[in-house]
């Protein structure tokens, strides 16, 4: 396919039974962040602190989707979305971060999924993407071995009261790698904590909590399709010499190798990140088979490649990643390099690592900055070209065999950016946050056609 020909897209080529869909985030969406009985959560405290979030953005408002689900399910219904990708906010659900359930909260999410499946859409939850309540990270957070039981709590408390509703398809996990590297080792997410005694314990908890919460989930409901999802970039050395191609492999290792291979079985890849060792001093006897997971499905979540250089100068890794926009290469607003073959060398990728079980691509976006007059139209080319270049790749791979069954962009409208605030936008929907008027972009109407 040349490129920017995407003439030969057709829905069709990817089979009646593909997923096509739009995913969210509890915290990116919700707002409401202390109503009907919810507590804080580490993004709810950590967007508090001075010079977190640019320019001091914070999520309790959001989206205002708490208030305005009825509004964007019309919206999915409008633009013929048939799935839809959001998650599970623990501390609506359990505002001690265990035992007393907060059914206020509970009820929420039951109304909601009720009326997607009223509606023909198919709710596809992700149990935890990265809001922990601030009680249990007063207690030590992912860093704390007690998470093992205080995640496998909330997750049985979420099979029993929502288990029977007729939703069968479940996601464990959003990016460990992000949640744990960004939060508890190089600080610039919630909870803000740095360094290896903080990185090796959350990310042996993590990567234990995504077999603890598969078996929860299945042991409360015999008809499931459950995954966990997986941040992932294609790895490029910068050049052919020995200290980038070292520097690339130990890179692969750390950003698309090591929730994956212990959830399979393997070990974390220790081999190539000897740094990490000191965690077999942290497992216990049971832990090697308890970090397998039965997962039905994998969670692809590609945006970009990295290029890799050997770096002296950076701690433990000695590596870093060539910046797009100092490349001058093609890159969205996050400075990520516009590169669609990375998806497919992704997926490719990924293929190996569960033969048996099918992909999905349950995040692929971009943020460009968006003009608005003020009128009814949002003329977003640079977010079409990007899908369509993207799904162009995806359907390469799936020509070529790879069990791919969905994709699903990130996002479906506008929303907080983690510590980026509200300045990227994501959506195929533009928010005017002033107003919280929605308002579907040039890209969110090629996306309804296409998958009309
Ligand atoms: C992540 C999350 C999303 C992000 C998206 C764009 O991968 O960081 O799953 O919450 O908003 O990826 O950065």
């Amino acid at each position: 396919m040349l490129d920017s020909d995407y003439s030969k897209l057709h829905k069709n080529d990817f089979g009646s039974d593909f997923f096509w869909g739009v995913s969210t985030a509890a915290l990116q969406t919700e707002g409401a962040w202390n109503e009907d009985g919810k507590s804080a959560s580490i993004w709810d405290t950590f967007s508090n602190k001075k010079r977190k979030i640019y320019r001091g953005h914070h999520p309790k408002i959001a989206c205002d989707f708490y208030y305005r689900w009825e509004e964007d399910i019309q919206i999915l219904k409008v633009l013929g979305i048939k799935n839809f990708r959001f998650s599970l906010s623990w501390s609506r659900i359990l505002p001690d971060g265990t035992g007393r359930i907060n059914h206020k909260g509970l009820d929420f999410y039951k109304t909601l999924c009720d009326a997607l499946l009223k509606e023909g859409i198919t709710p596809w939850p992700t149990l935890y993407h990265w809001d922990l309540p601030q009680v249990l990270e007063d207690r030590g957070g992912w860093t704390n071995r007690e998470i093992l039981g205080w995640f496998e709590n909330y997750v049985l408390v979420i099979g029993k009261e929502l288990g029977n509703r007729g939703i069968h398809n479940w996601m464990v996990l959003n990016e460990p790698l992000v949640f744990t590297g960004a939060g508890y080792f190089l600080g610039y997410h919630a909870p803000g904590k740095k360094g290896f005694s903080n990185f090796i314990p959350a990310m042996l908890h993590a990567a234990l909590c995504t077999g603890i919460g598969e078996r929860a989930m299945r042991s409360c409901q015999s008809q499931i399709n459950i995954g966990s999802t997986y941040s992932c970039s294609y790895i490029v050395p910068k050049t052919n010499s020995e200290k980038d191609l070292s520097a690339a492999k130990r890179a692969d290792a750390l950003l698309n190798r090591l929730f994956i291979e212990p959830a399979c079985g393997l070990n974390f890849p220790l081999e190539d990140l000897k740094v990490l060792r000191p965690v077999e001093k942290l497992m216990k006897a049971e832990d090697q088979k308890n970090l397998k997971a039965n997962l039905d499905f994998i969670g692809v979540q590609n945006y970009t490649r990295e290029i890799v250089e050997s770096c002296w100068y950076v701690p433990y890794l000695k590596a870093r990643l060539v910046n797009a926009k100092k490349r001058g290469v093609p890159h969205t607003e996050m400075e990520w390099e516009v590169y669609p073959e990375s998806i497919y060398e992704m997926l490719k990728k990924f293929s190996k690592y569960m033969p048996e079980k099918p992909l999905l691509v349950t995040e692929n976006g971009a943020a460009f900055p968006d003009h608005w007059d003020g009128g009814h139209e949002i003329k977003d080319w640079k977010r079409t070209d990007y899908l369509q270049s993207h799904i162009a790749q995806v359907q390469r791979a799936k020509q070529e065999g790879i069990n791919v069954q969905g994709y699903f962009v990130w996002t479906l409208m506008d929303n907080f950016e983690w510590a980026e605030g509200y300045k990227p936008r994501f959506g195929l929907v533009f928010l005017d946050f002033e107003t919280q008027r929605r308002i579907i972009k040039d890209s969110g109407k090629w996306f309804s056609k296409f998958i009309s």
